[in-house]
């Protein structure tokens, strides 16, 4: 809660640990640059006011002390000047000590190639605390990882803060889940309910509306006694299907399952789209969407929603003919008066697809921290903060 002011970043050596893994093409071009772009303020913010600036990041899951050229945060040095409007070079060998001045800002080759970064060993993030006066964490993507660099560091170092990219989403998912004006109401869709029971599970306990979707719906759509025909689901979870169902009912709330659905014969961006009834699905479809008349109700839902989260597209919008649950429900969430949080690689391609991003309240830069905020985990490099601010 305690701000670090402007002043007293002036002269300081200030080490900021960014999330800058954007993904790539091939030739290593930046394909979204979303994280670069939300990291610039704590590091301008640093610069001008005449700090020695050290940031650093993780790029994908490199081996450690063996560098490839791909692994190299070089493309992330060469946008992040570009935005900084300065040059910000990119330093190889950086943990023994580092050479930047006052309103510098250098960028610290990627710290998953250090013996120990991932490991989270004290030795390493013991040396990384000596080259700053202040560490700052802004790196909510990799909030969910204790590395030397997002939790040994905030150990050992003078002193350790939040990052304000860091304290917005912790603010904006914090509002929405504990709390949230309501009704509340999630959207967790995806292939498998495997992946994300934990979310649905914690969110039964907290939502008035649990809306699933995709490979989650056709197991809920099991559980509530419907066929699926050959559709994507998991059988063996169709007892917690059932539970959340029950544990939804009884606290008064809802799991819409759908009532119509549109199916193809094979997964394929030809493959035909049929609109049928939840009722009617034959043995040989697979459901690729949800079907008009539910979108219309889930749409109608998300508009009286006080606050809506979001995580996961309802159906294979990739191809159009089963894209528009989707795009109903996107449209929904942009037009509803709600505050919506949303979060998630595919939801942010979905919000890119239908050009709403201006429209959502919150678009979270995390993966798999945003699944764990959800779980209702506590993500280690925050606790860690937490604990150094007592
Ligand atoms: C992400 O992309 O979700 C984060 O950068 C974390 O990456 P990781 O899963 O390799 O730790």
């Amino acid at each position: 809660s305690d701000l670090i002011s402007a002043k007293q970043l002036q002269g300081k050596r200030v080490f900021i640990r960014a999330d800058l893994n954007v993904p790539q093409d091939d030739a290593g071009n930046i394909t979204e640059d979303t994280r670069i772009r939300a990291s610039v303020p704590a590091i301008r913010d640093a610069q001008q006011a005449g700090a020695a600036v050290m940031v650093t990041s993780h790029l994908g899951r490199p081996t450690e002390g063996e560098f490839k050229p791909e692994d190299s945060l070089a493309p992330v040095a060469k946008r992040l000047s570009e935005l900084l409007g300065s040059e910000v070079k990119l330093v190889a060998d950086w943990v023994d000590g580092v050479d930047v001045q006052p309103g510098q800002v250098v960028l610290l080759e990627n710290c998953r190639l250090n013996k120990g970064e991932k490991k989270n060993s004290d030795e390493l993030a013991q040396k990384i605390a000596k080259l700053c006066d202040i560490y700052v964490n802004d790196a909510f993507g990799t909030a969910h990882r204790a590395e030397a660099t997002t939790y040994g560091v905030a150990k050992f170092a003078p002193v350790a803060c939040a990052g304000p990219l860091l304290a917005a989403e912790l603010d904006a998912l914090g509002k929405a889940l504990n709390q949230p004006a309501r009704p509340l109401v999630a959207i967790v869709a995806g292939s498998k309910v495997s992946t994300k029971l934990t979310i649905l599970k914690t969110l039964a306990e907290k939502v008035d509306n649990l809306i699933v979707g995709g490979g989650i719906a056709n197991t809920f759509m099991l559980a509530a006694g419907l066929k699926i025909g050959k559709s994507l689901a998991e059988p063996d979870l169709v007892d917690d299907a059932k539970a959340i169902i029950e544990l939804m009912a009884k606290r008064g709330a809802s799991v819409p399952i759908p009532t119509d659905v549109v199916v193809g014969k094979e997964f394929s961006p030809t493959a035909a789209a049929t609109v049928k009834a939840a009722a009617d699905v034959a043995d040989d479809d697979m459901i690729f969407d949800i079907g008009p008349e539910t979108a219309a109700t889930l749409a109608e839902q998300l508009g009286r929603a006080g606050t809506i989260v979001w995580n996961g597209p309802v159906g294979v919008f990739e191809f159009d003919q089963f894209g528009r649950g989707t795009e109903t429900l996107a449209r929904a969430i942009a037009a509803s008066p709600g505050f919506s949080i949303a979060g998630g690689g595919d939801t942010l391609a979905a919000i890119a697809k239908y050009n709403i991003a201006d429209k959502v309240g919150y678009i979270s830069t995390g993966g798999g921290a945003f699944l764990e905020f959800l779980e209702g985990k506590t993500l280690p490099a925050v606790e860690i903060l937490l604990q150094r601010a007592q």
